[in-house]
Formats: C-alpha cells, sequence, structure tokens
C-alpha cells in the first residue's frame, strides 16, 4: 500500500507535541510491516540548518490568489529509516519562529496548510506515485480530504484512494474565512460552510472516508459535548465512520537499554542505573540534595494549555511539599498564568520544585526515565504519550481516567498486585491529592512498587500495534465499493 501522510509536525524535524511523535512513528510501522509511506511537511525555518536535507531539482506551481506560485522540493529521509520525507519551501509561508504562530495563530494559517495540502497532491503527480491512503492529522492537513473530493478524485493517481482523517486533538479546529477560503480554492461555500464560516476539521470530517481518534475512549468522548468542541452533533451524525485506535510507542527511541538521550542505561532485571540518574537528575536540577535518593520524584513533561490539567495542582500539591514529601520537577512552556504559576512554586520550594521552562527534548527524556512517578492530571487527553513513555521507564503514571490516559494506564490493585499506575476519576483537587498520597505511601512499600514497576515495564503499546491496526482498518476501506 502506497501512504501519503501529511503532516504539520514530524519528528524529529518539526515538534511541538505529540503529533510529531506518531506523524515519525506510523510511518515506520507502516514500514515494518511491509507497507511505503511517503511523508510531506513544510519545510520550517531551521530544519535546513538542523538537519541533513537536500533540494532537489523538483518543483511544484499552482494558483494562489490568482498568482502562480513555485514552490521548491526539498527531500531528506526518517533518521535511520528508510522512509522519504519532502519538504515544501515557501520561505514567506513556513520561514517564521514557531509552527504555528501561538498562541493566536498566524493569520494566514489557512493558506499555509492549504499550500501544505495542495502541494502534496501536485508533488505525487510529478512523482507520478499513486497513493492507496491519504492520511490527514488534525485540523492542519484535514484540507487534503475536500482537496481529493473537490479538485483531485477526476485524477488517474487519486481515483480510487480513501482519505483518512485521524484526530489528535479536537480542541483545535481552524477556523478561517470563508471567503478567502473559497478565493483561495475555487470550493463551492455551500459544501463547506459551518456556523457562518469555515472550519477546517468540520470540512476534513465531512469528506473522510474514516476519521480515527487516537484512543478509544476519546473516539467515544468527542460525541458529548464535554469533550466535542462544539462538534459532538457531527461526529455522532458519522459515527458509522469513527473509530479510535491507541497511539503506539517506537521503542527504538523511547527504551531504558538504548535511549541515545540517557546516559545510565537499565532494564527490567537491574534498575539500578534507574536511580543513579535519579540522583543525577536531583543534583542538577535541585538546590540541595538531602536524601534525595529516598525521597520520592515526581515528574512532569507538558505542553501548558488548559487541557493538561495543571489548575488541579494549585491549593493541591503545597499540602505535600509543605511536608517535605516529595520532590516536583516540571518541563515546559505555553500559557503564562502556568508558567508563573511554577516559577512561583519553585521560588516558594526551592528544595523541592525543580521547574524548566521551554523545551528540551534530552530533559524530557531524563524526566520521564528517572522519575519515580510521572503526573497527568488531564482535564481530556486524546491519547498522550507520555504515560506510555514513562510506562517502559518503569516511570509510574499517576493520571486521571480520561480518553488515552483510561485506555493506556490501569490502576494498580494492592491485592491483587495488578496494574500499572496510579489513576483517579474525578477533575477535582481532592481526587488529585489523594491520588499523590495513594503514590507516595506505595513508594514505601518496596514490595508493592517493585510490583507495580515490574508491570509498568510489561506493557506493550508498541507502534507495530498501532500500524497494524491502521492497515486493517485501510484495507477495509479499500476494498469496499
Ligand atoms: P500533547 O501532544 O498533547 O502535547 P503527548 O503526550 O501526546 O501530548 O505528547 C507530548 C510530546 O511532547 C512528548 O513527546 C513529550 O515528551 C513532548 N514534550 C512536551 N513538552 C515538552 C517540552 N517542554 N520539552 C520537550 N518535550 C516536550
Ligand atoms: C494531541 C493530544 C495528545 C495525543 C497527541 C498525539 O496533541 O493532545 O493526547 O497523544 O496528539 O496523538
Amino acid at each position: 500500500m502506497n501512504i501519503l501522510l501529511v503532516s504539520a509536525e514530524l519528528a524529529p524535524f518539526a515538534k511541538v507535541g505529540g503529533l510529531a511523535d506518531i506523524s515519525g512513528a506510523l510511518p515506520i510501522g507502516w514500514k515494518r510491516i511491509g507497507h511505503n509511506p511517503i511523508i510531506v511537511i513544510p519545510k520550517y525555518k531551521g530544519i535546513e540548518e538542523q538537519f541533513h536535507i537536500l533540494k532537489t531539482d523538483l518543483s511544484i506551481s499552482f494558483t494562489l490568489f490568482e498568482k502562480e506560485r513555485v514552490f521548491p522540493i526539498w527531500t531528506s529521509t526518517l533518521p535511520h529509516e528508510d522512509i522519504p520525507v519532502y519538504f515544501i519551501e515557501s520561505d514567506d509561508l513556513y520561514d517564521r519562529p514557531g509552527i504555528y504562530g501561538n498562541p493566536d495563530g498566524y493569520a494566514d494559517n489557512d493558506e499555509r496548510f492549504f499550500v501544505l495540502c495542495k502541494s502534496a497532491f501536485e508533488l505525487m503527480i510529478k512523482l507520478d506515485i499513486k497513493p492507496d491512503i491519504i492520511s490527514a492529522h488534525d485540523y492542519h492537513t484535514a484540507l487534503l480530504l475536500p482537496l481529493l473530493q473537490f479538485t483531485y478524485s477526476k485524477h488517474p493517481l487519486f481515483e480510487s484512494s480513501k482519505g483518512v482523517l485521524t484526530i489528535h486533538n479536537a480542541q483545535y479546529q481552524g477556523w478561517y474565512d470563508l471567503q478567502r477560503m473559497i478565493a483561495m480554492t475555487s470550493w463551492n461555500p455551500e459544501d463547506c460552510l459551518w456556523k457562518g464560516e469555515f472550519n477546517a476539521l468540520k470540512t476534513g470530517i465531512d469528506y473522510a472516508d474514516l476519521i480515527i481518534a487516537v484512543s478509544p475512549s476519546y473516539a467515544k468522548e468527542i460525541l458529548m459535548p464535554e469533550f466535542g468542541e462544539g462538534l459532538e452533533n457531527v461526529y455522532s451524525q458519522y459515527s458509522d465512520k469513527l473509530i479510535g485506535i491507541l497511539n503506539g510507542v517506537d521503542y527504538a527511541l523511547w527504551n531504558p537499554e538504548s535511549d541515545t538521550c540517557i546516559e545510565h542505561h537499565f532494564s527490567k532485571s537491574d534498575l539500578t542505573n534507574k536511580l543513579i540518574g535519579k540522583i543525577q537528575l536531583n543534583k542538577h536540577y535541585f538546590e540541595d540534595n538531602i536524601d534525595c535518593d529516598k525521597l520520592p520524584l515526581i515528574g512532569m513533561v507538558s505542553r501548558f494549555t488548559d487541557q493538561k490539567g495543571i489548575d488541579l495542582l494549585e491549593g493541591c500539591i503545597e499540602n505535600i511539599l509543605e511536608q517535605g514529601l516529595c520532590r516536583l520537577i516540571v518541563l515546559g512552556s505555553g500559557e503564562e498564568r502556568y508558567q508563573s504559576y511554577f516559577n512561583a512554586l519553585q521560588l516558594h520550594y526551592p528544595q523541592f520544585v525543580s521547574y524548566s521552562q521551554g523545551y528540551n527534548e534530552q530533559l524530557a527524556h531524563h524526566i520521564l526515565a528517572y522519575s519515580d512517578f510521572f503526573l497527568l492530571p488531564s482535564r481530556f487527553e486524546p491519547c498522550g504519550l507520555t504515560q506510555l513513555y514513562a510506562l517502559n521507564y518503569g516511570t509510574i503514571p499517576i493520571v486521571r481516567s480520561v480518553g488515552g490516559l483510561k485506555d493506556s494506564v490501569q490502576p494498580f490493585d494492592s491485592i491483587t498486585q495488578q496494574g500499572d499506575g496510579i489513576v483517579f476519576q474525578e477533575f477535582a483537587k481532592e481526587a488529585l491529592h489523594n491520588a499523590l498520597m495513594d503514590a507516595l505511601s506505595l513508594y514505601h512499600n518496596s514490595t508493592m512498587l517493585q510490583s507495580i514497576m515490574n508491570n509498568a515495564m510489561q506493557a506493550d503499546y508498541s507502534i507495530e500495534k498501532t500500524a497494524k491496526e491502521y492497515i486493517d482498518e485501510f484495507k477495509k476501506l479499500l476494498h469496499k465499493n
């Protein structure tokens, strides 16, 4: 099967969050089970300097707002994999700080992502590749689906292609000005009008042959107003083409025995180096090192948005820190209110809180690998990848039972000794407080701690499994008609 994947993010070239990891991992999974993925992303600022990518002698051109535009094509492969990645060059659109222009988004994101999607089709024509599946991800590349329907469905290369939309996050939808979209695309306004505007995600949903939410629970949750972000009725209308497939992990990258971002490797049978790593992390990131090997270390690595449940911490964790019961190490950036909160927390409890603001791939791996617990108290979580990574390092997830967290972390039962995490239900400070206290008492019971760590490290969320589930669905689609 030829599978064209187009995404706004792709690890390691351009990453903000989990979308990048999955856009990189899925094709690896598909390739490992015998298929041919081709990836297309924008050539963002800095990629050329940081990575080995080559300018090809290919370029594509089309008319945009009545002007003929030319887009040179660059190429590379995923690291250590023979999977082609094509980069669309357009400095006026992509050579900017940041991928999205957060917090409000660049005013021309409609054009930036439309160009990406249309270029992907034009590139397939240039390369004479017939994609069986066109794999779109979130609102940014949801425009592939109306493009397939309205612009390319009669083209011999695409006449039997199927369009699949993976929803990583229903909160972001791409609300664009309808007139501008019509001017750019020449589509019929009646085919894409939604609440007086153009909603990229909604339009993608309308024209997708299949919609995949990134976990089975999230596929159900988005049918409800609490999670559907205004599109719950639309999802319900299309429930016969909506499924959930849990994301997976490329264990070649996230592995305690071989992770190239950590120095002290360890395994299920020998955890000595996990403790050494923890002590080192404590030394580097905290003011003073009293009994750091005996004090539980709770890690967080997160984009700071209201999704991630950081609001629950305030007025809850302070009580625990006051008593010096644990240390908290946090890496993340995003909304100012959360950054200020962690800065203030660190200032107030310098012995017990360390906060690193910003994006730091290496530190993310250190925290995930060497902490005792990993905290994700999300308000909603389509899948969540960090809890999957944490499990593989024997770092026990403390999560709220929602979305993919619910599907991937089994609550530990002290009687049966089954389960691999601490799970709480309600989005409430008290529920989080109880979960944290449970975690801390578990930490001091070495038999139970060993059991839960062992269970965690046995969990298998490999990307090959996820990729195979996608392929099974793709096959069903292609045999339809
Ligand atoms: P989301 O996509 O909602 O942010 P996920 O759990 O799916 O959440 O994926 C987050 C990814 O981004 C993980 O690979 C995580 O390690 C990474 N990440 C998040 N914040 C940072 C940060 N500040 N520095 C480095 N990596 C980060
Ligand atoms: C989104 C979601 C996250 C998911 C990731 C990858 O950013 O917030 O839960 O794991 O996409 O699918």
